[in-house]
């Protein structure tokens, strides 16, 4: 069962190694911001967090819904749009 969401995790850790992976080096900035204005426009009332680390690191960039939702890894900037319906789906039911 999902719970209402209220927030989304975003690892935005960027180690500035190129032997030590880290979501920043994936764009995950550019997907926080991404998900922060679509979020405001579709009036979700969803808080992005931004976080160092969610020990997924070879698997980046990653976030997760929360509480308790989906975990997405190798996000990209073309899944923002799902990301948005899913929290709206979330919100709805
Ligand atoms: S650097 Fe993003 S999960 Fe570790």
């Amino acid at each position: 069962m999902n719970r209402r969401p209220d927030s989304v995790v975003v690892c935005v850790n960027n180690r500035f190694s190129a032997s030590r992976p880290s979501c920043a080096m994936g764009g995950a900035e550019a997907i926080a911001d991404a998900l922060e204005k679509g979020i405001q426009e579709r009036g979700l009332g969803i808080v992005i967090e931004r976080i160092h680390c969610l020990g997924e690191c070879a698997d980046g960039p990653n976030l997760r819904i929360a509480p308790g939702g989906n975990f997405y890894h190798h996000a990209k900037l073309a899944d923002v749009p799902a990301i948005l319906d899913e929290l709206e789906a979330l919100l709805k039911a």
